[in-house]
């Protein structure tokens, strides 16, 4: 362990903003980068809006992907911190692509719609944090808007998404009538013009909750509402501490108006001082404190064709311990051999740039032609299996089919690489090496047919086949396993590592199967089992086989 590493772990915090499509983490994101002085005008960065429109709109941006890739991670420096925020896809569809970021981060702040309050979406993701047991800081936005009230809000917090909240902000008014947020721990009233998208415009200096200025602006009826509700606020909720909300228990919460600017700076300063740096990785061999000499490293996201010109991918690497370094020789796992990464690229804000050292919590891009996967470790030597990005059991199914003969190559080709991009999971079934597609989306299957068509000049139908789930699975029976193997022939294939998977037609035959083969274990992600695939070399629920 060296000084000046543990100084650079210090200051970094890594997390991503997470919410139900329209809640306003696109805005959200924006406003942090305004306060946080990476942008200067409101405005600045990329709408990712289309995503959750029309598929043509969201297959259109796909294709300009050379623009908004630099939006995966956007990082600045913020008084002495270093912040690196990963973007998440919009689109529910893509919520696979979403589990997999939030492995990459410390702590998550998740955004409310004041007026919808919790939804799908945000039930989800929070489970994936629970599972992680991820930091989370809540975001009440569109407090500008007739939404529900803030005790309304904080109940129903605590009641769906299992968590204890402590409020950190009071709102100052609602809908038409909102000022601002009173700020419980500092007292007073930070004032904004939301007119003003520059900065330097965008703040009114106020002192305390009895500065006259407040009583002009905010007016006494909303000022004494304020002092009387967070009275009750405090009595009636945990007071904060620390440890609970680094373990997941306890999410601070804030009300504001990302669009109007409002209870943004409030997030920001309190993230900065409560949110944790990066912290310990496990992997399945040992835990990797970052603060070790030696770098380690793996792969969360890939983006694939970045440039058309190039054919090339981008695969985004969390540095997990040590000093990364362009141009090092560092050892693939998976590929038992050495690698050099000679184009590192840091994010900065919207524009991208090369650069020489990361250091653990910071997220790199590098340039791939084929060679890493998602969940790929890097390491300078030692064999490590980073835990957390697993493929999820997928939900819809269908058959490729080849449309013209003569592009098979091509379509073999594009099919397995879009499937190592994570946009969907491959599966081979004999006989006759059938390729099986399964997403968690309907989207995902316009996106693979339009790129396969615009980048591989393949063209393909994907025929829908009647299953309900895939689910991977396991069995340490040998003559249980090779009867279920032969009497279920038609529904098992192999994923991309030659493990079995079993594509059930609805819930109930999943029971009935369950009564069947008691010795057969089902798997609803491929990390519980894949590691012994890894370190053996070979799948262990088929060694057993005849
Ligand atoms: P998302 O990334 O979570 O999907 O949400 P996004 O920020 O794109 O915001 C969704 C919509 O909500 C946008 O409106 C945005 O302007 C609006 N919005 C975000 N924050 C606030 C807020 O604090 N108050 C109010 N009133 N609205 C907010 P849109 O009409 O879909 O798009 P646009 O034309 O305004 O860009």
């Amino acid at each position: 362990m060296f000084v000046g590493i543990t100084d650079e772990i210090k200051r970094r915090r890594t997390f991503a903003i997470i919410s139900h499509p329209d809640a306003g983490k696109t805005t959200l994101t924006e406003k942090l980068l305004l306060f946080g002085g990476a942008i200067h005008v409101a405005g600045a960065v990329k709408n990712n809006k289309i995503r959750k429109t029309a598929t043509s709109d969201f297959l259109e941006i796909e294709k300009q992907r050379g623009i908004s890739v630099t939006t995966s991670v956007m990082s600045f420096d913020y008084k002495g911190n270093k912040i690196n925020i990963l973007d998440t896809p919009g689109h529910k569809d893509f919520a696979e692509d979403t589990y997999r970021t939030l492995t990459a981060v410390d702590s998550v702040i998740l955004v409310v719609d004041s007026a919808k309050g919790v939804e799908e979406q945000t039930r989800r993701l929070m489970e994936v944090c629970r599972m992680r047991s991820t930091p989370v800081m809540i975001f009440i936005n569109k407090m500008d808007r007739k939404g529900k009230e803030p005790f309304e809000l904080l109940e129903e917090l605590e009641k769906e998404l299992n968590i204890a909240v402590t409020p950190f902000t009071w709102p100052a008014g609602r809908g038409s009538n909102f000022k601002g947020v009173y700020n419980i721990f500092k007292n007073n009233i930070q004032l904004y013009t939301p007119e003003k998208s520059n900065l330097s415009e965008l703040l009114m200096e106020t002192g305390d909750i009895s500065d006259p200025v407040l009583k002009d602006y905010v007016g006494q009826e909303i000022l004494s509402r304020v002092r009387e509700e967070t009275d009750l606020a405090t009595g009636l909720y945990e007071s904060f501490q620390k440890n609970l909300y680094l373990e997941g228990y306890l999410a601070p919460v804030f009300f504001g108006s990302a669009l109007n600017n409002t209870g943004v700076l409030e997030v920001l300063e309190t993230f900065i001082e409560i949110a944790p740096s990066p912290t310990r990785s496990e992997s399945h061999e040992r835990i990797v404190k970052p603060d070790e000499p030696d770098f380690t490293g793996y792969i969360f996201k890939i983006h694939a064709n970045i440039d058309p010109r190039h054919r090339n991918r981008m695969a985004f690497m969390r540095v997990c311990s040590g000093v990364f370094e362009r141009n090092k020789i560092y050892y693939h796992v998976r590929l038992n051999r050495k690698m050099r990464f000679s184009s590192s690229a840091a994010f900065i804000a919207n524009t991208k740039n090369t650069i020489d050292e990361a250091f653990p919590g910071d997220v790199i891009g590098v340039y791939d032609t084929g060679s890493l996967k998602i969940g790929d470790t890097l390491t300078e030597g030692e064999v490590l299996h980073f835990k957390g990005v697993p493929n999820f059991a997928p939900e819809l199914l269908r058959e490729v089919i080849n449309r013209d003969p003569s592009k098979r190559k091509q379509l073999e080709k594009g099919v397995r690489q879009l499937t190592d991009e994570g946009l969907a999971q491959l599966f081979l079934q004999q006989p006759g090496n059938r390729k099986i597609i399964g997403t968690v989306g309907e989207l995902q299957f316009d996106v693979i047919k339009f790129r396969l068509e615009h980048e591989y000049g393949a063209s393909c139908d994907l025929k829908p086949l009647p299953f309900v789930r895939a689910l991977w699975f396991t069995c340490d029976e040998p003559v249980e396993l090779n009867e279920f193997l032969s009497r279920k022939a038609g529904f098992i294939a192999y994923d991309k590592e030659n493990a079995p998977v079993f594509f059930a037609e609805s819930e109930w035959m999943i029971k009935i199967i369950r009564d069947t083969y008691p010795s057969v274990s089902f798997h609803k992600t491929s990390e519980s089992f894949r590691i012994t695939e890894n370190m053996n070399g070979k799948h262990t629920p088929l060694q057993n086989v005849q």
